[in-house]
């Protein structure tokens, strides 16, 4: 038996509901929000991703899907949409169209990380981006939006933390004091973290490994190296975000796992998810543009981890319902009647109403249990003596009433079927 790749998961019939739902509050509040989907392809060359996301961090390092294609040319299963939605914005000169873009997208992501709960291989992201705006106003908006989101929901169980990487001058001098804290007690720390004192030392604040941890709790603080301007912008999207009423907390630890970001970064964070508990993030990514080769354009965004805002919504017992509904189930008795019970079917289908007729020719008893499986609202039923007589039986599944309607008079069955909705 061939399996599903460890860390892919089949999203069955029975989940596919609460997807949609989700997928439908995301482009609702997203559209009311003024922004706008664009899709691009799910593999991109490699270096579209080692440049924008960074050559140093883990996903860069050991977490892509990269192949060489017939041409021997090396292409990556995209793990995370930024650089995508960059490059085709560059690349489809839409910023010179329009000098403020926001943009979503949805869609599977590529990380080959160790599964478990909440962390898989290929993972759903809703992703959005205001692009253009160098204005703290796009920060609070991009985070407005996601608690928006969250809050349309019904989550409440989760935390905004908030910090500043501030501005490419404040990480450098950042940089250098860390590279000096560091440097004495580095013979003691993991290879990851010797790799990265010298090509990225903001990384090591990242480290998962036991032996890093007590070396990293005392580092220096980005916060206390941010200049004036670095520390004015991370003030005024304070301001802006207590005025709109969005609690966070401030995190000066928050570093984020992707190299491109500067002045904000922030995550959602849950208590209820255990290890995995960030159920979304993003920041601003001054220089990704430059990076990728187009011209300096600001931007901020973020994405949620759809997986986790369902197991998250499963946690507060918010998932939203699955029911489908099934206005009639036309049951056949017999090789003529079916003819007349798929057309019957069709019509009503035709008229917006959702219809079922049963393709495995059950007997009678085992067609109104599949009604009852349903949850039918109305049964149809057409055997011989029906057929001669021109009539189906209609039976109200609720009440049990039943009547004949007549075949040809479809606007008495349309009318008794509409009546009790
Ligand atoms: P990220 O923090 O790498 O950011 O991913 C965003 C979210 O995707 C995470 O908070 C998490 O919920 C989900 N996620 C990540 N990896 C996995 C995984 N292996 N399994 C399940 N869920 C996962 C980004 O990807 C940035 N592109 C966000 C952004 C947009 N920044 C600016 N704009």
């Amino acid at each position: 038996m061939i399996q599903a790749v460890r860390g892919t998961k089949d999203i069955l019939p029975g989940e596919i509901g609460a997807w949609q739902t989700l997928e439908s509050t995301f482009r609702r509040i997203a559209g009311q929000f003024g922004f706008h989907e664009l899709r691009t392809p799910v593999f991109e060359h490699t270096e579209l991703f080692s440049r924008g996301i960074g050559e140093t961090t883990d996903i860069v390092g050991k977490e892509m899907y990269t192949f060489l294609d017939q041409g021997q040319t090396s292409m990556t299963l995209r793990p995370e949409a930024t650089a995508s939605i960059v490059r085709a914005v560059i690349e489809n000169t839409l910023v010179e169209k329009n000098p403020l873009l926001r943009l979503w997208y949805m869609g599977a992501m590529f990380r080959q990380e160790r599964p478990q709960k909440g962390r898989l291989r290929q993972f759903h992201q809703f992703d959005a981006e205001i692009l253009g705006s160098a204005q703290p106003e796009a920060d609070a908006e991009s985070i407005m939006l996601a608690h928006t989101i969250l809050r349309a929901l019904g989550l409440t169980a989760f935390e905004l933390r908030l910090n500043s990487l501030g501005n490419a001058a404040s990480r450098l001098r950042y940089r250098e004091a860390l590279q000096s804290y560091f440097r004495p007690h580095i013979s003691g720390m993991s290879d990851d973290s010797k790799n990265r004192l010298e090509k990225n030392p903001l990384r090591i604040l990242d480290s998962k490994h036991a032996e890093d941890a007590p070396i990293v709790k005392g580092a220096p603080i980005l916060t206390d190296y941010l200049d004036d301007d670095s520390q004015n912008y991370f003030e005024r999207v304070q301001k802006l975000l207590t005025a709109l009423e969005i609690p966070y907390i401030a995190d000066d630890r928050l570093v984020r796992g992707l190299d491109y970001y500067s002045h904000t970064a922030f995550e959602f964070v849950t208590t209820r998810l255990g290890s995995q508990n960030a159920i979304g993030g993003g920041g601003r990514y001054d220089g990704l543009f430059e990076q990728i080769g187009g011209k300096p354009t600001p931007g901020i965004g973020f994405a949620f981890g759809i997986e986790r805002l369902l197991l998250l919504l499963d946690e507060e017992q918010k998932t939203p319902s699955t029911e489908t509904v099934c206005d009639l189930y036309v049951i056949a008795l017999d090789d003529d009647s079916s003819a007349l019970g798929m057309k019957l079917a069709q019509t009503l289908r035709q008229e917006g109403f959702t219809a079922i007729t049963d393709a495995l020719r059950r007997s009678f008893k085992a067609q109104m249990r599949d009604a009852d499986r349903t949850k039918a609202r109305f049964v149809a039923i057409i055997g011989e003596a029906e057929r001669t007589k021109g009539v189906a039986i209609l039976k109200n599944m609720a009440t049990s009433e039943q009547h004949e309607v007549a075949l040809q008079d479809t606007n008495s069955l349309l009318q008794a079927v509409r009546r009790t909705i």
